[in-house]
């Protein structure tokens, strides 16, 4: 390894968080390590300007790890709603439980403990670590990666796990020496992987502004910036189909529990027929009575047969997850009355009461587009 960069990367990197560092966000400056831990989790796949709107407001809602801990997961995942990849939700549930049984209520400082929690990966770990207890910790997000491959010229797919461990020897090669630095220099390289060394628009191609590592970056040097790291070729993901129906009973609309591992695991959703691989033409008005089959196999078809009455073709919408792509048919239909349900994971929800329930976040847009809800009935 080059000599000259590791020797006062931090300091350089300290000194360029100091003019061009993201600060005064909410989680900064914070070494209550459940505050830390609930910004770090919701930062991972969130965006800041979002992440600064609900960080709050979570934070409120639940002020302690024993809050957390206590509350009702259902609570949990409706405060969560709308912030996607729901398995945070979840897991940070499980985590603060863990935290009160296994740690009488104190989380650990020590990443390798840390890193035994639900939902707490080693580059999480990390992060809590530094900025909560001031550990010397590395921290390896995509963003890290990147900057590293970049500066030493690591060749090789990230994925693979020599090039993995290499990145990690670097990460911890690198970290300041002094424990006090620890915060500033974590949130330093975030900051520079997320607005400075991006993927596409790396500021070492343009001429606005100067990197501070521009002369000892090697993939710099060599010309390589943006064919480092390697990725990679994604295939395409998958695409779906499924029916969902939105049945509607005087002012209440039928919703359904998702299953815990299923994707919005734990949220409420309209029922649904089973996923099938997209094909090119689909059925104009499939016969009612299967669909309710389909979507609602626990309940009695006799008894629906004499309650719903019309159905109307509604719009269908798209929803791109990490790894498929789905396309969710909207049924509507009218029931003359609400039967009695079968299934506990079915419920009559009243319209007024829809923010009680975590919705995943077409269903919330596809209700509020329908004027079945309004803004203020989808808050909680
Ligand atoms: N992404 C993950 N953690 C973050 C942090 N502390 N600041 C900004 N973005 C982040």
């Amino acid at each position: 390894m080059s000599k000259a960069l590791t020797a006062n990367f931090s300091e350089k990197l300290i000194a360029w968080h100091a003019r061009s560092g993201r600060s005064g966000l909410p989680w900064q400056g914070n070494r209550d390590p459940y505050a830390v831990w609930v910004s770090e989790i919701m930062l991972q796949q969130t965006q800041v300007a979002t992440v600064l709107e609900r960080y709050p407001r979570f934070m409120k809602r639940f002020p302690t790890v024993k809050k957390l801990a206590s509350a009702d997961i259902d609570e949990v995942l409706a405060e969560w709603a709308g912030l996607g990849y729901y398995s945070r939700a979840r897991n940070l549930h499980a985590c603060a439980q863990q935290v009160m049984t296994e740690f009488a209520g104190q989380f650990p400082s020590d990443p390798i403990l840390l890193e035994q929690l639900k939902g707490i990966g080693r580059s999480t770990a990390g992060a809590i670590a530094a900025f909560a207890f001031h550990e010397r910790a590395p921290i390896l997000d995509a963003n890290v990666k990147r900057i590293l491959a970049r500066l030493f010229a690591v060749e090789g797919v990230i994925q693979e796990k020599a090039v993995n461990d290499r990145l990690w020897s670097l990460a911890n090669d690198l970290l300041p020496t002094k424990a006090k630095d620890m915060p500033v220099y974590t949130q330093a390289l975030m900051d520079f992987g997320a607005t400075w060394c991006t993927s596409r628009k790396p500021v070492c191609l343009s001429d606005e502004k100067k990197c501070p590592f521009e002369k000892e970056c090697q993939a710099s040097r060599s010309n390589q910036v943006l064919d480092l790291p390697q990725k990679t070729i994604k295939a395409k993901s998958p695409e779906f189909d499924c029916d969902m129906l939105l049945i509607r009973s005087g002012n209440s609309i039928l919703l359904q529990k998702r299953p815990s591992k299923a994707i919005w695991g734990g949220l409420w959703s309209l029922p649904e027929t089973p996923w099938v691989a997209k094909s090119a033409t689909r059925k104009n008005l499939p016969n009612l009575k299967d669909l309710i089959q389909a979507a609602l196999p626990d309940e009695r078809p006799s008894a629906w047969g004499r309650v719903y009455k019309v159905v109307n073709q509604g719009p269908q919408i798209k929803h791109v997850f990490t790894h498929r792509r789905l396309w969710m048919q909207i049924w509507e239909v009218s029931a003359s009355r609400s039967l009695e349900l079968e299934n506990p994971n079915l419920r009559w929800a009243p319209l007024s009461q829809l923010g009680r329930y975590g919705l995943p976040q077409p269903i919330k847009i596809l209700l509020q587009g329908l004027s079945l809800a309004r803004g203020d009935d989808l808050k909680n």
